[in-house]
């Protein structure tokens, strides 16, 4: 195989961090210069896997005090509907195991997207489902391709799969460099993940944009097209895997969406995927069996039913994004296109330093060191607090840094 210049194909673990898990793993996904070594692994008392034993956990946004603000985690700051806390209440039987299949939400869905139940899968949260995709089509010696920065669950869970990374690098904007990506295809790629809008950066990929690409690469080529934050986005040529794909036109497309983010139910863990039967099928064959719970099926469906009240406040946190990215922007910091519920400040080396002055004035971001800073958009009341913070730190950043204006 040819190497590629803009692609970086991970041969693995050597280049990742080493941990016990113990210490703090802000950097465990930081581009490979800014890794460092965390901790000396201990030897396992069994064999494990060298690659999983290098590997490090997945580290969450940080967990706030009752005084700070959370936005590490790209959570719903409303509580629950009390349709949902209802529907909950409804739920007590616990000593009985759920429907592994999860057929009501299944059926709920499908009448929804005008699909069959069986183009419909349910997992704990949508990143089970990914994780069962990239077993069920990926392993030793094979590669999946996704853009970097993206998601930080991709690197981990396509190196448990036993695939290799290749990261294809944002182009300007932050955005997909979707050409880029197609190119990385070679015939021993096994999937393509596109994330629209991109977590952390934000920007979308256009519907133009995507259906070019799905044209570049092999009809017979997975693509994962992750839009957990698609209810937020107001951008009109963004993709829509559900409403303007068409799944019967793009059989190798898989749309993953998730009810944590829009429908406030992370605590919950329940996401769902679109896509072809037989991808499908091969999901569920790779899935923990029943790890989706009757209450999480119960809230999801109890959501559908207040859809209105939720979109409501997805719209008022749409509102409070585009307000805060304007307000940052105004300020003089380089706001790319936000359109999940998140923005992103490009603080490249001052990363760790500026978190921690977020966190002293209790904000809670997330961190990725030597890159940048994701901040979800949280209550009302923290949007002044994030701009005050904010405008402090770009006074202090050099006047040609990246993440100004
Ligand atoms: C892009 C993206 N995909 C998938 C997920 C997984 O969401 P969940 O497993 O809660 O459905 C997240 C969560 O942050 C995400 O940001």
């Amino acid at each position: 195989m040819v190497p590629r210049p803009w692609a970086f194909r991970l041969a693995a673990l050597a280049q990742r961090a080493v941990c016990c898990g113990l210490c703090s793993l802000d950097e465990q996904w930081a581009p490979a210069g800014a890794r460092r070594l965390l901790c000396v692994t201990e030897d396992a008392p069994v064999r494990i896997r060298p690659e999983i034993a290098a590997l490090p956990p997945y580290k969450q946004g940080k967990q706030a005090g009752t005084e700070a603000f959370k936005l590490s985690s790209n959570e719903n700051p409303y509580e629950p509907l009390p349709a949902v806390v209802e529907a909950l209440r409804r739920t007590v039987g616990v000593n009985r195991y759920p429907d592994a299949t999860a057929a009501r939400l299944r059926q709920a869905l499908a009448v929804r997207f005008g699909v069959t139940p069986d183009e419909v899968h349910i997992g704990a949260g949508s990143v089970s489902i990914l994780s069962q995709l990239m077993l069920a089509v990926a392993g030793p010696g094979d590669e999946i391709v996704y853009a970097w920065r993206s998601f930080e669950a991709y690197p981990g869970l396509v190196l448990v799969s036993g695939a290799t990374p290749v990261e294809v690098p944002l182009a300007s904007g932050a955005r997909h460099d979707l050409d880029a990506m197609a190119a990385a295809v070679t015939d021993r790629t096994r999937a393509v993940i596109v994330c629209s809008p991109n977590n952390p950066t934000g920007p979308v990929v256009t519907q133009a944009e995507f259906e070019a690409f799905l044209a570049k690469i092999p009809s017979d080529l997975l693509v994962i097209l992750d839009e957990a934050y698609a209810e937020f986005v107001t951008e009109p040529d963004a993709v829509d895997g559900l409403r303007k794909l068409g799944i019967a036109d793009h059989s190798n497309v898989v749309v993953l969406r998730t009810f944590s983010k829009a429908y406030g139910l992370a605590g919950l863990r329940v996401g769902y995927a679109i896509g072809h039967r037989r991808i499908l099928d091969a999901a569920r064959s790779t899935a923990v069996p029943l790890s989706v719970t009757a209450q999480s099926e119960e809230a999801a469906l109890a959501s559908l039913e207040a859809e209105g009240e939720l979109l409501e406040r997805v719209r008022t946190i749409g509102q409070r994004r585009d307000r805060l990215a304007a307000a940052l922007r105004a300020q003089g910091w380089s706001i790319p296109d936000a359109q999940g519920n998140f923005v992103w400040l490009a603080t490249g080396e001052q990363t760790m330093d500026a978190a921690a002055r977020f966190e002293a004035d209790g904000c809670i971001v997330r961190p990725f060191a030597g890159d940048g800073i994701r901040i979800s958009v949280g209550e009302e009341e923290s949007v002044e607090r994030v701009l005050r913070v904010a405008a402090s730190l770009l006074a202090g950043l050099p006047a040609d840094h990246p993440a100004r204006g």
